[in-house]
C-alpha cells in the first residue's frame, strides 16, 4: 500500500503536540512537509519531528505536487480560505474545527470538485469509546436514549491565545461547544430542530466565556451542555437512556494511544456505585482520524463525514449565537 503523503500548514500547537504524531503512526500516511509563515520555525518543527521538507509559506507547500493531503490547524478564520486554496492546488484537506466562522462561510466548501475530500477533524467520532456509545445507543442496551448532556472547560485568559481573539473566531462555543453539538448529533443520529442558550462574555475580549445549551432533537430527546474557557478544566459526557446510562468520562481530550474506561450504570444504586466499568483498549484518536481519511483518499472507503456535515455543525453553532442575542428558542 503506497502511504498518503500529508503536508501540514503551520505550527501550530494542536499539529505538533497531538496530530503530527498521528499522522506519524497512522499505518497508511506520512509526515512529508510542513509550512510555517516563518521558515526558520518551519525548519526547526521538521528537525525535531522528523519531516522531510519545511517551507516557509502555506502557498510554497500547496504547490508541492508529492502531496496528497493538507493538515489545516490554522485559527479558525483561516480554515475556509486556506482549504479553499488547497484544494484549487488539487489537495485534500482534512480541517480544524469548526470548520469556519459561519454556515455561510463553510457553505463556500460545498461547491468543491467532487474528487477533492474534505473532512471536518472531529477526531472523537474514530475514537473506539464513541463508536462503543452510539452502539450503546443504537442497540437498547439504553432503553431509549432521551439526554445526552455534555460538560467541557478548561481555563484559559492569554490575551495572545486564538480562542481569547473575538475578530479570528475565538471564543468558547466555536472552540469546544461544537464537540457537544456533534456527540448529540452523533448519538442520537439526528438533528437538532431548535436551540435556546445562554451566553457569558468576557468583558475585555468579548469572546463567550461561559455558554449553556439545549438542543431540541424532538420526539422527546435533547442534548445539552455547558461549556466554559474560564472554569475549572472538566469533560464529561452522559448518554440517558430509559434502562441505563453511559458515561464517557474523557470524551474529547482521550489521551494518546492509552486505554480508557467508559461505564454503564442502570443506577440502580447511586454514586456510581451500580456502574460497570469497560476498558477500552489503546488508541491514537488522531493517528485512526487519519487513517480513515487516507483509506478514502486511496478510494478504499466512503467516509461518513464531508462538507456538508460540517456545514450542518455550523448552522448549529449560528441559531445558538441567535438565541443568545433574541434570548428565545432558535429554529436551526
Ligand atoms: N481537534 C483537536 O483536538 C484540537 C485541539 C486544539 C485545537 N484545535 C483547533 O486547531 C486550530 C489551532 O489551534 P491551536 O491551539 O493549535 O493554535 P495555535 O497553536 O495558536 O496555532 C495556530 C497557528 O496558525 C498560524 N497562524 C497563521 N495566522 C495566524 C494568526 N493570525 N494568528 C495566530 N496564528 C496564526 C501559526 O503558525 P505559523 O506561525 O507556523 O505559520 C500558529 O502557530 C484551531 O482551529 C482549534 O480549534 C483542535
Amino acid at each position: 500500500m503506497a502511504k498518503t503523503r500529508w503536508g501540514i500548514l503551520s505550527t501550530a500547537k494542536i499539529g505538533t503536540g497531538k496530530v503530527i504524531p498521528g499522522i506519524q503512526r497512522a499505518k497508511g500516511a506520512e509526515a512529508v512537509a510542513i509550512a510555517s509563515r516563518d521558515l526558520a520555525r518551519a525548519e526547526a518543527v521538521a528537525k525535531e519531528l522528523g519531516i522531510p521538507k519545511a517551507y516557509g509559506s502555506y502557498e510554497a507547500l500547496l504547490a508541492d505536487p508529492d502531496i496528497d493531503a493538507i493538515y489545516n490547524p490554522l485559527p479558525n478564520h483561516l480554515h475556509v480560505p486556506l482549504t479553499l486554496q488547497a484544494v484549487a492546488a488539487g489537495k485534500h484537506v482534512l480541517c480544524e474545527k469548526p470548520i469556519g466562522l459561519t454556515a455561510q462561510d463553510a457553505a463556500q466548501l460545498l461547491v468543491l470538485p467532487r474528487d477533492r475530500l474534505v473532512m471536518e477533524a472531529f477526531m472523537v467520532r474514530f475514537h473506539p469509546q464513541w463508536l462503543r456509545a452510539r452502539e450503546a445507543a443504537r442497540s437498547g442496551e439504553l432503553g431509549e436514549v432521551r439526554a445526552v448532556q455534555a460538560f467541557f472547560s478548561y481555563y484559559n485568559v492569554d490575551p495572545a491565545n486564538v480562542r481569547n481573539q473575538l475578530d479570528i473566531g475565538g471564543g468558547g462555543i466555536l472552540d469546544i461547544g461544537c464537540y457537544p453539538i456533534v456527540a448529540g448529533r452523533f448519538i442520537f443520529e439526528a438533528e437538532p430542530r431548535r436551540v435556546v442558550a445562554l451566553v457569558d462574555r468576557d468583558p475585555a475580549t468579548g469572546v463567550d466565556r461561559l455558554a449553556s445549551a439545549i438542543l431540541d432533537f424532538g420526539e422527546g430527546r435533547r442534548a445539552e451542555f455547558t461549556v466554559s474557557t474560564q472554569l475549572t478544566p472538566l469533560q464529561r459526557v452522559d448518554i440517558v437512556g430509559t434502562r441505563k446510562r453511559f458515561e464517557i468520562t474523557i470524551p474529547f481530550n482521550a489521551p494518546q494511544a492509552e486505554a480508557v474506561t467508559v461505564y454503564t450504570d442502570d443506577g440502580s444504586r447511586l454514586g456510581d456505585a451500580s456502574a460497570v466499568a469497560q476498558t477500552i483498549a489503546p488508541v491514537d484518536q488522531y493517528a485512526e482520524e487519519v487513517d480513515a481519511f487516507s483509506a478514502a483518499i486511496r478510494g478504499e472507503i466512503t467516509l461518513p463525514y464531508g462538507p456538508a456535515d460540517a456545514v450542518q455543525n455550523m448552522k448549529i453553532i449560528d441559531a445558538l449565537f441567535r438565541s443568545e442575542k433574541s434570548g428565545a428558542w432558535e429554529a436551526v
